[in-house]
C-alpha cells in the first residue's frame, strides 16, 4: 500500500507539473480525479500522518492568525529602475567599469512582473517556508496560501534535491483572472482592484488559503536566496534551467543575450509584445548572467550594481472628458462611463474611462470639462486615475446619476447600502435582452445547447429576437441565414429549442432572470407554490413566509411579477410550446424512507433525468445535495458513477439506484389532490 501511495503521489506531481506549469495536460481530468481519490482513500486507510507535500494536502488548514515575521537569512533586494535608452546606456556603461571591461557585457534579460516578490525555502526538496519580501530584511510567513498556489510545487521534482535551496520569484496575478475577480467584485457591489499586482497581494494575505487557491495566482522563479548542499552554476540562465528541471516555473521569455544593442531590440519586441501576454509586465530586468560577475559588480544599500529594470513608458496621459453617459449592462447594472477626447495611451487610442459606479464618480470628482489623467494596464479597461482641477472651466457641474433608464426609461433603482444601480425594465429594457437571453438559454435555466452568447448577439441585432419566446419561433431558414451558420448548426439548434421547451417549473422560474433570485431559490418557488399562477399571485409577505427567501428577494420577485411586460414574456413563452411537468405534492409522511434525507444523484439513470429524480426525492421528503460527505444519507448511482461512487463507498454512504427509488415512490407517495 505505502508503495501505491508513493507511486500515485510522484504521478499526481507529474500531472500537475505538464497541467499547470507546462499548460500541456498528459491525462484526462476523470483520470486526475480518480488518481485523488484513490490516494486520499489510501492515504486515509493507511492512518500514517500525511506529509505535507503529499498532492492531497495543498490547500490545507486556516492561516493562523497573523502572518509571523521571517527574517531572511540573505536580504531581498530590489531593483533600480531605468526609464529610457539612455539611462540604461549609463548602466551599462558602469557595469562594464565595475567589471573592468570593454568587451560586450553578457546580460539576461527577462520582463518585469507586475506582482510581488516571494522567497519559498524547500528543505531536502520539500516547501518548507514560503515569506514575503516585506522591507527586505523581515517578510510575512505566508506558506499555507502559498500552498494553495497551483504552479508552486510542494516538492522539486529531483531524487536528490539540495538540503536547502530558496527559490525567488514573483507571484502574480494572470490578466484573466484578474479580470474576472474584478468583475465579479463589480457585480457583487464589492470592492474593485486597481491593478493585478494589488490583486496579487490581497489574494495572498488572505485567511482562509481556499480563497487563494480560488484566485489563480501564478509564479515565476527569477533568483535565490540562501542555499546549501548546491553548487550554484556558472550562469543565472543556467540556474533557471536547474529550477526547470525541478518543476519550478520559469519565464520562457527570459534570454541569454550579448552587449546593449540586443538589450535594446529585446526591451523594443517586449514593448509590443507585452500587451499579447497572458500576465502584466511593467518593464524588463537586466542583470549579469555570469554570477561571477555579479559577486564582482556587488551592491549598494539595497539595489545591486549587476542588475536593472528599464522600465515601459508611463502608460497615462492627460485628456479631456467630453460627456459622462450611462451604460446598462448584464442584470441591468448602470454603469457611468467617460467619454474622453481621444488620446494614446501606451500603443492603444482611448475614447471611453469605466467609472464604476455613482460612488466612484462622487470620489474622483469626475465632471464633464474636466482634464483627467487616464491610466491603461494591458486587458484593464482604461480608467481616469484623478482631476487636474486647475483645468477645471468654471462653470462645471458635479455629475449626477439618471433617475431612469436611458434605454427602457424604467425607473434606476439603488437599494440601500449597495454601489450599483440597476435599471428596473428587466426583459423589456433593450441593453438586458441580450444578457437576459444568454441566461435564459444556460445551462442551469432552459439549457439550450448550441444557442451560444454570439447567435444570442446576432439574432437580437438582426432583430428577429425580442423577446425569449421568439427564440421559439424563429425557423430552420431562420437560422441557416445567418451569417456562418452551416445547414447542420442550424439543425442542431432548432433541435435544441425543441427540446428545451420540456422543462420544469423550477428551471422556468430561474431562467426569467429574476434578480437574486438562483438557481436554488427557483426550485424553493417551484417546490412551495408548485404552480404558476400561484406564484403570480404570491404577495410579499406570503413570499417572505417560505424558508430561504428574504424580504430583499420577496421585493424583487414580486416587482417583477407585477410588471405587465414581464408577465406578458410569460405568457408568450407558454403560448410558444413551453411547458412543465406539475410540481408534485410533498408526501408530508413521517415514515418516507426519505423524510429528511440527503441523497447525491450521480451518474446516468436508466429511465430518468436528474431533474426528476430529485422532484421525486424531494416528493419523498428528501433533499438533494452536490458533493458526498458524511452527512450525505444515500448516493443514488446511476451508470458511470465515478469519483461520486467511490467516495460514498469509502464513507460507507448507502447507496440506491433508480429502481429502489421508483418503488419507494409507489410505496410512499399519495398525491394529493
Ligand atoms: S530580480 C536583486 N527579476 O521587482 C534582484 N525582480 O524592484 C532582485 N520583479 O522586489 C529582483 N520581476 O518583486 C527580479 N524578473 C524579475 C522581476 C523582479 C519583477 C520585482 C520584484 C522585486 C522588484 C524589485
Amino acid at each position: 500500500m505505502t508503495d501505491r501511495i508513493a507511486v500515485l503521489r510522484t504521478l499526481i506531481r507529474a500531472h500537475d507539473y505538464a497541467y499547470y506549469v507546462l499548460d500541456n495536460p498528459t491525462v484526462a481530468d476523470a483520470e486526475y480525479d480518480a488518481l485523488m481519490q484513490e490516494l486520499r482513500a489510501l492515504e486515509a486507510a493507511s492512518g500514517a500522518p500525511v506529509p505535507d507535500d503529499s498532492p492531497t494536502r495543498r490547500v490545507g488548514g486556516k492561516a493562523d492568525g497573523a502572518f509571523a515575521p521571517i527574517t531572511h537569512a540573505v536580504p531581498m533586494l530590489s531593483l533600480d529602475n531605468v526609464f529610457n535608452a539612455e539611462d540604461f546606456a549609463a548602466f551599462y556603461r558602469r557595469l562594464q567599469e565595475r567589471l573592468n571591461s570593454d568587451a560586450l557585457l553578457y546580460l539576461s534579460a527577462e520582463p518585469k512582473f507586475d506582482g510581488l516578490a516571494i522567497s519559498l525555502r524547500y528543505e531536502n526538496g520539500v516547501l518548507a517556508r514560503a515569506a514575503t519580501r516585506g522591507d527586505g530584511a523581515t517578510g510575512e510567513d505566508v506558506t499555507a496560501n502559498v500552498r494553495a498556489v497551483r504552479t508552486i510545487p510542494l516538492r522539486l521534482l529531483s531524487d536528490t534535491p539540495p538540503a536547502v535551496i530558496e527559490v525567488r520569484g514573483e507571484i502574480y496575478m494572470p490578466k484573466a483572472a484578474f479580470a474576472a475577480l474584478n468583475a465579479q467584485a463589480l457585480l457583487d457591489g464589492g470592492k474593485t482592484f486597481a491593478n493585478p499586482r494589488n490583486a496579487a497581494a490581497g489574494s495572498l494575505r488572505q485567511l482562509d488559503p481556499a480563497i487563494t487557491a480560488a484566485r489563480q495566482l501564478s509564479f515565476f522563479a527569477y533568483g535565490y536566496g540562501a542555499h546549501d548542499g548546491f553548487i550554484l552554476p556558472a550562469t543565472y540562465t543556467e540556474l533557471l534551467a536547474q529550477y526547470r528541471t525541478w518543476g519550478l516555473p520559469v519565464c520562457p521569455l527570459q534570454r541569454a543575450l550579448t552587449g546593449a544593442d540586443a538589450a535594446a531590440a529585446y526591451m523594443a519586441d517586449m514593448a509590443v509584445h507585452r500587451h499579447d501576454l497572458p500576465y502584466e509586465i511593467d518593464g524588463i530586468v537586466y542583470k549579469a548572467d555570469r554570477f561571477a560577475e555579479q559577486q564582482t559588480a556587488g551592491f549598494v544599500s539595497r539595489a545591486p550594481r549587476w542588475a536593472v529594470a528599464w522600465k515601459f513608458p508611463a502608460v497615462e496621459k492627460t485628456t479631456i472628458v467630453e460627456a459622462i453617459d450611462v451604460q446598462v449592462g448584464r442584470t441591468g447594472a448602470v454603469t457611468p462611463v467617460a467619454r474622453l477626447q481621444a488620446v494614446e495611451v501606451g500603443g492603444v487610442t482611448v475614447t471611453n474611462a469605466t467609472l464604476h459606479n455613482a460612488d466612484e464618480v462622487a470620489r474622483k470628482d469626475v465632471r464633464v470639462g474636466d482634464t483627467v489623467f487616464v491610466r491603461r494596464a494591458g486587458d484593464v479597461i482604461p480608467e481616469i486615475v484623478k482631476v487636474v482641477l486647475e483645468k477645471r472651466p468654471a462653470d462645471s457641474q458635479p455629475f449626477t446619476m439618471p433617475t431612469h433608464c436611458p434605454i427602457c426609461a424604467s425607473e434606476v433603482i439603488r437599494p440601500e447600502g449597495e454601489a450599483v444601480a440597476r435599471c428596473s425594465g428587466g426583459l423589456h429594457c433593450q441593453a438586458q435582452r441580450v444578457q437576459a437571453l444568454i441566461h435564459f438559454a444556460s445551462r442551469k435555466a432552459l439549457d439550450i445547447q448550441g444557442l451560444g452568447d454570439k447567435l444570442i448577439e446576432q439574432v437580437v441585432a438582426n432583430g428577429s429576437v425580442q423577446s425569449p419566446a421568439d427564440l421559439f419561433r424563429l425557423t430552420l431558414d431562420d437560422w441557416s441565414a445567418l451569417p456562418r451558420m452551416a445547414s447542420k448548426s442550424a439543425q442542431n439548434v432548432l433541435d435544441a429549442l425543441n427540446a428545451a421547451k420540456e422543462t420544469t417549473l423550477s428551471r422556468f422560474i430561474y431562467a426569467l432572470g429574476i434578480r437574486e433570485v438562483g438557481n436554488v431559490s427557483a426550485e424553493l418557488l417551484a417546490r412551495h407554490y408548485r404552480e404558476l399562477p400561484a406564484l403570480l399571485a404570491a404577495d410579499e409577505e406570503d413570499l417572505q413566509a417560505i424558508d430561504g427567501i428574504g424580504p430583499v428577494m420577496a421585493q424583487y420577485i414580486r416587482h417583477f411579477f407585477l410588471d405587465d411586460a414581464n408577465r406578458a414574456v410569460i405568457a408568450d413563452l407558454q403560448a410558444a410550446g413551453v411547458h412543465w411537468p406539475a410540481v408534485e405534492a410533498p408526501v408530508v409522511n413521517a415514515d418516507s424512507p426519505l423524510a429528511g434525507k440527503t441523497v447525491v444523484i450521480t451518474g446516468t439513470l436508466p429511465t430518468m433525468s436528474r431533474d426528476t429524480a430529485a422532484a421525486h426525492i424531494a416528493a419523498l421528503g428528501g433533499k438533494t445535495g452536490s458533493a458526498v460527505s458524511k452527512k450525505t444519507d444515500y448516493l443514488l448511482a446511476g451508470d458511470k458513477a465515478g469519483s461520486k461512487l467511490t467516495k460514498a463507498q469509502e464513507l460507507g454512504v448507502a447507496i440506491i439506484d433508480e429502481a429502489q427509488l421508483l418503488a419507494w415512490l409507489d410505496e410512499h407517495s399519495h398525491h394529493a389532490e
